[in-house]
Order: C-alpha cells, then sequence, then structure tokens
C-alpha cells in the first residue's frame, strides 16, 4: 500500500516536472531551459524511481520477512493450537483425575469420619474399659497392701504385745528365779538342821512352792520347841503339820487343831502324820470354804467348829491359797483372834505377798494388842499378843 502510494507520488512529481518545464520551455521559448529542465525531470524522475525501486526492494524485503513471520505464526499458532488441544486433553484429564479425586476424598473423608468416629469410640471404650480395670487393679492392690499392712501391722501389734507379756513374763520369773537361787543356801542349810535336829522316821513331804519354807520351818519347829504351847491351830494342812507335830512330841505335848478345806490334801496330810506316827498330835478337820462375814465385808473362808478351841497359844496362818479370793486369809485374826491365849504368837506366810502385807496392817490397825515380832525366814513374820 505504502509502495503504491510512492509510485504515485512518483508519476504526479514526474509529470508536474514535465509539466513545468514544458510551461518554462513554451514562456520563454527557450530550449536550453526547456533541456536543462528536462535534464533535471529526468534526473528527478531517476531519483524518484530508484527511491521507488529501493523502497520496493525494502517493501519486498518486509513482505517477505512478514511471510516469513506469518508463516512462523501460523506455525505458531499451529502448535499452540495442538498444544491447546493437549492442553484441553491434559485439562480434562486432570478434570477426571480431580473428578476421581473428589470421589476417593469423599469415600475417603467419609470412611476416615466413620473410621474416625468409630476409632474414637473403640478409644473411648478401650480407654473407659482401660481405665476402669486399671482403676480395680489400683483398688484392688491398694486394699491388698492396706490390708495386708492393717494384718501385718495387727500381726506385728499382735506379736509386740505378746513379746511384751512374755519379756514381763521372763523378768518377773528371772526376779524370783534370782530371789530362789539367793534363798538356795538358807534352804539347804535349813533342811539340814531340820532333819540332822530332828531325824524323819519315814520320807519327807515338799517344802517350798505350795509347801513351807524351809527356814521358816526351822523357826516354826524352834518357836514351838521354845513356847511349848498346849493349843496350836493352823489354818490350811501340809507339810507345816508334820514339823508342828513333830515339834509337839519333841516339846513334850500339846494339840494341833489344824483346818483344811481340801478333802484330797486333807488325807495326804493324815496319810503323813500316820507315816511319821504323829497323828495322835494332831486333830485335822475338814473346813469347806464358806461365806464368812468380817468387818471387812464377806470372805470365802473355812467353816469352822470352834466351840473347843480356846486359847490358843499359836496360830499358823497359811491358808486358805490366796487364789480363793482377795485378803483371803483376813477373816482369821477376825474369827480366832478372840481365842487367842495372852502372849499367844501368830505367825503369817507368805508375806512377801502384798495381799499378805495388807491383812498384816488390817489386823494390827484392828487388835491394838497385837505387834510385829520379827521375820521368820524369808517369808513369814511372826506377830504376838500382849
Ligand atoms: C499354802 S498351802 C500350805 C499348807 C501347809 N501350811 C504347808 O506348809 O504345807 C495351803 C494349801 O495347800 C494344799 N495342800 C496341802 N497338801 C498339799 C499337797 N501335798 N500338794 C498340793 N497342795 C497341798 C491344802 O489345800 C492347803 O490348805
Amino acid at each position: 500500500m505504502r509502495s503504491a502510494t510512492g509510485l504515485g507520488r512518483l508519476y504526479v512529481t514526474t509529470l508536474c516536472a514535465l509539466a513545468i518545464i514544458a510551461v518554462v520551455g513554451g514562456v520563454f521559448d527557450n530550449l536550453a531551459v526547456v533541456g536543462a529542465a528536462l535534464v533535471l525531470s529526468i534526473i528527478a524522475v531517476g531519483f524518484a524511481t530508484m527511491t521507488v525501486v529501493h523502497r520496493l526492494e525494502a517493501r519486498s524485503a518486509q513482505e517477505a520477512e512478514h511471510g516469513r513471520k506469518v508463516a512462523s505464526a501460523a506455525e505458531g499458532v499451529e502448535r499452540v493450537e495442538a498444544a491447546t488441544a493437549g492442553l484441553a486433553a491434559s485439562l480434562e484429564r486432570v478434570r477426571e483425575d480431580v473428578a476421581r479425586l473428589d470421589a476417593i476424598r469423599d469415600h475417603v473423608d467419609e470412611s476416615s469420619t466413620r473410621n474416625t468416629f468409630s476409632l474414637r469410640e473403640h478409644i473411648d471404650r478401650s480407654l473407659e474399659r482401660s481405665t476402669e480395670e486399671a482403676k480395680a487393679h489400683v483398688d484392688t492392690a491398694v486394699a491388698g497392701v492396706e490390708s495386708g499392712l492393717k494384718g501385718g501391722l495387727a500381726e506385728l501389734h499382735e506379736a509386740l504385745v505378746q513379746q511384751g507379756e512374755m519379756v514381763r513374763w521372763l523378768q518377773r520369773n528371772l526376779a524370783s528365779l534370782t530371789r530362789h537361787t539367793r534363798r538356795i543356801p538358807g534352804d539347804v542349810q535349813a533342811v539340814l538342821q531340820l532333819v540332822t535336829q530332828h531325824p524323819p522316821a519315814a520320807p519327807l513331804p515338799d517344802v517350798g512352792g505350795w509347801a513351807m519354807e524351809p527356814p521358816t520351818l526351822v523357826r516354826l519347829v524352834d518357836t514351838v520347841l521354845r513356847h511349848r504351847p498346849r493349843l496350836v491351830v493352823e489354818c490350811g494342812s501340809g507339810t507345816s503339820t508334820l514339823w508342828i507335830a513333830r515339834a509337839l512330841h519333841e516339846g513334850g505335848g500339846g494339840r494341833l487343831v489344824a483346818f483344811e478345806h481340801e478333802v484330797e490334801y486333807l488325807e495326804k496330810t493324815k496319810a503323813l502324820l500316820l507315816e511319821h506316827g504323829l497323828l495322835a498330835y494332831v486333830d485335822l478337820r475338814h473346813a469347806p470354804l464358806v461365806d464368812t462375814a468380817t468387818p471387812r465385808g464377806d470372805f470365802s473362808w473355812y467353816d469352822i467348829a470352834a466351840d473347843d478351841v480356846e486359847e490358843i497359844d499359836l496360830l499358823l496362818v497359811d491358808g486358805p491359797p490366796g487364789a480363793t479370793g482377795p485378803h483371803a486369809r483376813y477373816p482369821a485374826l477376825p474369827v480366832l483372834g478372840d481365842k487367842l491365849a495372852p502372849g499367844a504368837t501368830v505367825i503369817v506366810d507368805d508375806v512377801s505377798r502384798r495381799d499378805e502385807q495388807e491383812m498384816v496392817e488390817y489386823w494390827l490397825e484392828e487388835r491394838p494388842r497385837l505387834r510385829r515380832a520379827g521375820q521368820l525366814g524369808f517369808n513369814a513374820e511372826a506377830l504376838v499378843l500382849d
């Protein structure tokens, strides 16, 4: 379009130049001017032609370039179209994939929701069950530990209490053993004295324990031999009964009334006296324990028929056994005190015991004429009625 315009301008320019030449030649009728004008027109046309050619060439090169570009663009368009088609296909595939993925996601979502829910439920239930089981285990363990501890502590406590009792028992027995061990030489000496000074006619009964101790027996025999009592009364028969009878025999007379609540021991004592040929000195009387009224209340004491018992010179209080009641021997003085002869001696055995000590205190309070006359052996005391 531009080359057509350039060419048109060339024609117009050339025609204008010819016209000018013609006008100028005709006006001036001058051939030189017309010739010069003509030459100039030719040069102008030449320049114009060269310009047009040049422009046409340039235009042609441009057109070729444009054609190449168009072809290249067409190729590009084709490639773009192909690419676009490929892209569209890819997009379609992508869309399909996305749809599939959506479906999968929906499925996954749904199942994961379901699974998550059921999993949570499962976990919750498991946790709940595990917690309960764990709690039950812990409770059982705690209960076991508690009961074990309680049981252990209770057993330990019981064992300690038992051990404490055992220790106290051992301490008591050790003290008693020590006491008795220290007394052995005195006991041996007393027995030797008894058997050498008063040779027995038959086997001797027990000493110590339930019976009177040898040192007390020595003092008892000595008291009888020195005081020569006409009437001796004994509460509780046994070994002492034999030795009093022996002393009465050696002293030339006198009578012993012995009260015994146990028939079995009464018979044993009787047999003993018979064996030793001393029964004639003893009036052994069965006297069961009965309620006995005293200034300090009722006691279980010998049921004695004491009408024939008057003017007691020597009263030996060695029964009933302490196990029959507190201050079991206390009634002896309330019952027999008024039957004591002036200057009578009262011998109380087992004064190492609190009950007998208190009993003696009661008697001394109640009988102003009664006084202590000294210890007999380790475990007896003599009182005298002034
Ligand atoms: C503390 S004991 C002392 C008896 C007596 N005064 C003596 O020295 O042997 C008191 C009681 O022991 C009982 N007894 C008597 N002879 C016994 C014997 N051979 N064995 C066991 N107990 C006896 C009698 O019941 C008696 O009253």
